[in-house]
């Protein structure tokens, strides 16, 4: 007996040694650190105690209780209950398990991951503050900024979509004018599309009547449309069956090919009072022709440029299955003063200069 309280005492000081040698000059005189050392102090001797306590106890004790009835072999068991103490230890632990997994850990805020999204709210509502009021150059300068880090590794560093070199194939959208293929708007035609957060989202085919014919748009109408669009708005000369086609059918939803004389606003979009994106569009007046195609706020996004609240509606959700590929959402990563910021950065031309 005695050779097993020795060989505990040097296990002890052999097992202490090892750590303070590892971790000793870490401690200084930070209160943590001592308070770990300490701990691991406890822990290695109750470890030892435990297990000299139960190598004693396999040396003299004797077995007792109740035998079941069935023999393996040879071999019985004892038909003792369930210590208490153990039961109840794990039911609070499984009770705990479940705390921890769904609410404690990962949303509380005394975790690393609650701290740092703490730290982080605070640290976006200052800036969200301070960024309040922003100029246009403001807002320009800092959408340069960000879109120099988020956006320039696919997008290119003028947002000119960074061919890639190998294929001739652009790796991210060109951002520099907004040029959508006929195989893109055809596609929408058919199948509609509901990405950009826009309520409702575009009816697909059955859902595009043509005011003009009185019927369902045909495959034809669409095939003639998609040119006419991808085309930049024009159809070919002397006919004007595309634009005829989109007065009919698409103007409610995606901005007025308005009468002579009627003023519209085209490009950057027009803020609504209800924009909870919080996006300022920038609004340019129009007239007739020069209207057709930009859009209608909160109801269709500009089918000839990037204004601002479809920029905005795409970083907060993405774009999926788009024809070059995925378009990753940012509403998590960008804060409201950055969305503002690129959003106008965009719809302003990310190849133009800023005028100060
Ligand atoms: C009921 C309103 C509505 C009508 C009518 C409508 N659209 Fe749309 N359209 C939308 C909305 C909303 C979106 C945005 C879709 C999204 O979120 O993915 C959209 C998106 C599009 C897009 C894709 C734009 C992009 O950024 O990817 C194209 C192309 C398009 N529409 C063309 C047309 C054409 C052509 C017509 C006429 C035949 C038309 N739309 C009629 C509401 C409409
Ligand atoms: C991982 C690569 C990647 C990053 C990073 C990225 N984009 Fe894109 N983006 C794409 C791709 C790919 C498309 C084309 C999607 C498609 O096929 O239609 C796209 C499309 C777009 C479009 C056009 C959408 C439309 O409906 O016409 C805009 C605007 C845009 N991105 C803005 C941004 C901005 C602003 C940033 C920076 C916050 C950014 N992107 C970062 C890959 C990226």
């Amino acid at each position: 007996m005695k050779n097993l309280w020795i060989f505990g005492v040097v296990l002890f000081v052999v097992l202490m040694a090892g750590t303070y040698a590892v971790v000793g000059d870490m401690m200084g005189d930070d209160i943590v650190n001592i308070l770990t050392m300490a701990f691991a102090a406890i822990i290695v001797l109750v470890t030892i105690l435990v297990v000299m306590k139960y190598i004693k106890q396999m040396k003299n004790d004797t077995a007792s209780g109740e035998l079941v009835d069935e023999s393996w072999d040879g071999l019985r068991e004892y038909n003792n209950d369930i210590p208490v103490g153990w039961a109840v230890s794990t039911i609070l632990l499984m009770i705990w398990g479940m705390w921890y997994m769904t609410t404690g850990y990962p949303l509380n805020e005394y975790s690393q991951i609650g701290e740092y999204n703490k730290d982080a709210k605070i640290s976006n509502d200052k800036i969200a503050k301070h960024f309040a009021q922003m100029s246009d150059t403001q807002k320009l300068k800092m959408g340069e900024g960000v879109f120099a880090v988020q956006c320039a590794p696919c997008h290119g560093p003028s947002g000119n979509g960074q061919e890639n070199y190998s294929t001739g194939l652009l790796t991210a959208e060109d951002l520099t004018t907004r040029n959508m293929s006929k195989t893109y708007v055809s596609k929408v035609l058919h199948e509609g599309s509901n990405q950009l957060g826009y309520d409702g989202g575009m009816p697909d085919r059955f859902g595009l009547f043509n005011m003009n014919s009185g019927n369902l748009i045909s495959d034809e109408e669409i095939s003639v449309l998609s040119s006419y669009i991808a085309n930049g708005f024009k159809d070919a000369v002397g006919s004007s069956e595309g634009r005829d086609i989109f007065t009919g059918t698409c103007i409610s939803c995606h901005g007025a090919g308005l009468a002579k004389g009627a003023k519209g606003y085209k490009s950057y979009g027009v803020k609504p009072e209800s924009d909870e994106t919080g996006v300022e569009g920038y609004s340019t007046a129009c007239e007739g022709e020069d209207c057709i195609g930009h859009g209608v706020s909160l109801v269709g996004p500009s089918l000839r440029d990037y204004n601002s609240c479809l920029v905005a509606n795409l970083l907060k959700s993405g774009k999926k299955e788009g024809e070059i590929g995925v378009m990753p959402a940012f509403g998590d990563m960008l804060s409201m003063p950055q969305i503002k910021a690129l959003s106008a950065f965009v719809a302003h031309g990310t190849d133009k200069e800023i005028e100060e």
